[in-house]
């Protein structure tokens, strides 16, 4: 275990920005905090740097507990948002500034500025200014100022979120192999559910200050531990249908909607009234034409993707979406048929929002 959180709080003034803590990150790790805004997520970097105290609980990095280590103390390097580098340093000053400080002789401040410009190709613009970069660029060159002093852990803070949509993932791949090349312990926040899907091992998502589910991208896709998780990841996201189960027809019925249930999807709500069905988009299939057993609807809207097309539909009352070949093509309003891959379908409890297993 590398850093680990214990029941960690962290209150501003009554209201608790962390509640409760508990995570535990592998040496090596790439975790990625994921959360809408104000869900505690900077909060929590800011404990494990030393900028904020913990209210409660224990932080440790290896087997150290931090609580009361001061920040520079901590063996680790921040990337954040705003990547203030110094305007008045070179590329290659603002790199080595980190060594510096620690009075880490010359020729090695040389010869290892050469060999994080060289894994992040800014070689070429070792003796520039900031000014003279590109978005792009100066948030490359405040990773090699992270990355120049091998910490034990690295937190980042949306390090790409100032960067466009293009430059952005192709930064994150960058990311991804730099972290595996060095294999340092990871800490990153985003609230781009791509973004934590793409990079982390495992994902933390947190919601209210609380930790929701802490998993691989995968188990967090596909067996999401409520609701919250299930809207946050994905796009588009899930389609939620709220109904009630009739054990009797072994239907779930919901507005305008009877979608017969059978195997384990009937076992799994065994004894549940009101539910929430969720079902992702790839796993609702539209035909134009009818077939034996679909569900009848119709098309609302269609978008043309491309590689695929985005096919809203209205069934029963509700508003579902599909995803369909690039090929697929119906007018708006035309009747098409439905089959919803209830094998692969989430159940919701109505009122908490807990998956059903
Ligand atoms: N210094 C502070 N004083 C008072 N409240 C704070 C302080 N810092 C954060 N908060 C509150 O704590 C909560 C969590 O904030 P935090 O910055 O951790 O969120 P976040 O998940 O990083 O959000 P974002 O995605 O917007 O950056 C918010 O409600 C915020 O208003
Ligand atoms: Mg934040």
């Amino acid at each position: 275990m590398d850093v680990r959180f214990e029941n960690v709080t962290k209150m501003f003034a009554r209201s608790a920005a962390v509640a409760c803590l508990n995570l535990a990150i592998d040496r090596g790790e790439f975790v990625v905090l994921l959360g809408p805004s104000g869900c505690g997520k900077t909060t929590t970097l800011r404990m494990l740097a030393g900028l904020e105290d913990a209210t409660s609980g224990d932080i440790f990095i290896g087997p150290e507990r931090v609580n009361l280590v001061p920040t520079r103390y901590r063996d680790i390097a921040m990337v954040f948002q705003s990547y203030a580098l110094y305007p008045h340093m070179t590329v290659a000053q603002n790199i080595a500034y980190p060594l510096r400080v620690r009075k880490t002789r010359g020729d090695e401040i040389e010869r290892r500025v050469k060999r994080v410009a060289d894994m992040l190709e800014i070689e070429g613009l070792l003796a520039r200014k900031p000014r003279e970069l590109s978005g792009g660029e100066r948030q490359r060159v405040a990773l090699a100022r992270a990355i120049i002093r091998e910490p034990r852990v690295y937190l980042m803070d949306e390090p790409l979120s100032n960067l466009d949509a293009k430059l952005r993932v192709q930064m994150r791949g960058e990311l991804k192999r730099l972290q595996h090349d060095l294999g340092t312990t990871t800490l990153y926040v985003t609230h781009d559910q791509a973004e934590a899907m793409t990079l982390a091992h495992r994902v933390a998502v947190m919601r209210g200050g609380r930790l929701q589910q802490f998993d691989t991208p995968m188990e967090i896709y596909n067996r999401p531990a409520n609701r919250f998780v299930a809207e946050f990841v994905g796009s588009p996201g899930m389609n939620f249908i709220e109904g009630r189960i009739d054990a009797g027809a072994r239907m779930f019925a919901g507005d305008g909607i009877a979608i017969p249930l059978e195997g384990n999807g009937l076992d799994r709500v065994h004894g549940r009234e009101r539910v929430t069905l969720g079902i992702r988009p790839e796993q609702v299939h539209v035909a134009t034409s009818e077939r034996e057993g679909w569900l009848a609807g119709k098309v609302y809207v269609t978008e043309l993707m491309g590689n695929e097309t985005i096919v809203f539909l209205r069934l029963g009352n509700e508003k579902i979406i599909a995803r369909a070949g690039a090929d697929f093509r119906a007018e708006m309003e035309k009747p098409v048929w439905i089959w919803l891959r209830m094998e692969k379908a989430d159940f919701f409890d109505a009122e908490t929002g807990e998956a059903i297993r």
